[in-house]
């Protein structure tokens, strides 16, 4: 199913409404950053089940907030309407801390999902949220069959029927054994889930009130529960603890190459190559081992990652070769060539056919069309022209210890190898720099800068002193 027929779909029923369930600390995390918050191929766990949800065609998301809230509140900004639960007492006490904003939504059902389950797909979701308006029923829940289903609650059947949730705290040995778990994602038709909800005790293992029980609260009065069970089982995965953060951080890892390899990108060894959900990568692109690419990256065609680059939110142009480099928020046109070991920090723009070779460090550096610094370099807060040639061990002098300054380096210019570039200053178009000058004053159009000591040779200077 694609996206749009996704959103088509939920846009035919009627407005829905979500809830995600943030509140808890994940004690079993031993972290202080919020459970949600622990990021998954360098996104937040919560943005993946955000995603689904608006893949779902969901547009308005409450999310119950309580450990870390000022945190989780201020990453996700307008994408979310926050509710908060002081003191964590359990999932069904965090649901009903929404629902006043959940009746006054003007929805006629809701979905529910866990903030901690984040490889739950807007398809699956969109399932579900059919599944329960499909048999007119009051509740849907979310199922997976599982060949480990522990920790997980598990649904209790009678002749086919759902009758019950059981949390494996509050199992008995028998209820252990079942392998069709609880997801931890429901729809819920609103007016019956207020009257459950009101009614939840927590006499049970945990002392919690659990939003499981409003299951056996509804069959028990005759209301029909269902169930839809997703074919791919691992979605269900829920994060309690940092084993399971490694678990999924893989099966998301190998979804989204599959989605990048299918999409004409070569992948050279799947299992040692990071990419980010938000990455963008075009056509005939070579992600070689060991490379990860973060944020809202987007590469071109007919690219290269080399082994162990590391990009995070760049923008590359089709047939640049970026090798053993790292780089962060940069933008390159096409056919440049970066290291290998090239350390490109923030606001680095490259125009076409621009290197940035071997140890080479930049930051703030606006390099103009085949302008080439090949070796050994410092480039901060610079601006340098067409086709410019740095040589080797070139370095931008841009601090003076209290103010950063700039240096421009015009078209067609030849700066020597170790040259310092004391900014601010200029170097005119076409002009030259003598290999180790420190460069002061600007140098003008077409004219050579020379600022070193003049050499002496001692004559016979070993046979003198006995050398
Ligand atoms: C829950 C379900 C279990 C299901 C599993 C799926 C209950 C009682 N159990 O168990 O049946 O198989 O999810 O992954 O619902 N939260 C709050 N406030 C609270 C408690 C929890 O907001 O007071 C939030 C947590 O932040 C978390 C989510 O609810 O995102 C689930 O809580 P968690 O403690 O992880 O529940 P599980 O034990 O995994
Ligand atoms: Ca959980």
């Amino acid at each position: 199913m694609s996206d749009t027929t996704i959103k088509q779909d939920a846009a035919q029923g009627r407005p829905t409404v979500a809830v995600v369930l943030a509140a808890g600390q994940g004690l079993r995390m031993k972290s202080k950053l919020p459970k949600v918050l622990h990021p998954l191929l360098g996104e937040p766990m919560i943005t993946y089940v955000l995603r689904a949800l608006e893949l779902a065609g969901v547009n308005d998301i409450l999310a119950v907030l309580g450990h870390g809230a000022d945190q989780v509140e201020s990453l996700l900004g307008d994408r979310i309407r926050p509710v908060y639960q002081e003191k964590q007492l359990g999932t069904g006490h965090a649901l009903l801390m929404a629902l006043p904003e959940l009746q006054a939504s003007g929805g006629g059902d809701c979905l529910v999902v866990c903030g901690d389950t984040p490889l739950l797909t807007g398809e699956t979701l969109a399932g579900l949220l059919k599944s329960r308006r499909d048999a007119q029923a009051q509740a849907s829940v979310l199922t997976a069959r599982l060949d480990e289903p522990f920790g997980y609650g598990r649904m209790i059947k009678k002749n086919g029927q759902i009758m019950a949730i059981v949390e494996e705290k509050d199992a008995d040995e028998e209820q252990r054994l079942e392998k069709e778990i609880n997801a931890g994602a429901y729809c819920f038709d609103i007016t019956w889930l207020a009257k459950a909800l009101n009614e939840l005790s927590p006499a049970n293992a945990q002392g919690e009130y659990y939003l499981t029980d409003v299951i056996a609260w509804l069959t028990s009065r005759g209301q029909s529960v269902v169930s839809y069970q997703t074919p791919f089982a691992r979605e269900a995965l829920g994060i309690n603890d940092r084993l399971q953060l490694a678990d999924a951080q893989d099966l998301l890892r190998r979804r989204i190459l599959e989605r990048h390899m299918l999409e004409g990108v070569t992948v050279e060894e799947p299992s040692a190559t990071i990419v980010g959900p938000l990455v963008e990568i075009g056509r005939d692109t070579v992600l070689e081992t060991g490379c990860q690419i973060f944020g809202r990256t987007v590469i071109g065609e007919s690219c290269v990652i080399g082994p162990r680059s590391r990009v995070v939110n760049c923008r590359i142009g089709d047939g640049t070769v970026v090798d053993q480099s790292s780089m962060e928020e940069c933008e390159t046109g096409k056919d440049c060539l970066i290291g290998p070991y090239s350390y490109l920090r923030p606001g680095c723009v490259f125009e076409d056919n621009v290197k940035s070779g071997a140890f080479v460090e930049m930051k703030k550096a606006l390099i103009a069309q085949g302008a080439k610094v090949p070796h050994l370099s410092y480039m901060g807060d610079c601006t340098v022209g067409k086709d410019a040639n740095i040589g080797a061990g070139t370095i931008t002098c841009n601090y003076d210890g209290v103010d950063k300054n700039e240096t421009t380096i015009c078209d067609g210019a030849f700066i020597g190898s170790n040259t310092n570039l004391i900014a601010p200053v200029t170097v005119g178009v076409g002009a030259y720099t003598a290999a180790g000058s420190t460069i002061t004053k600007n140098v003008p159009d077409n004219s050579l800068g020379i600022a070193r000591g003049k050499q002496t040779n001692i004559i016979d200077w070993r046979t003198r002193f006995g050398g």
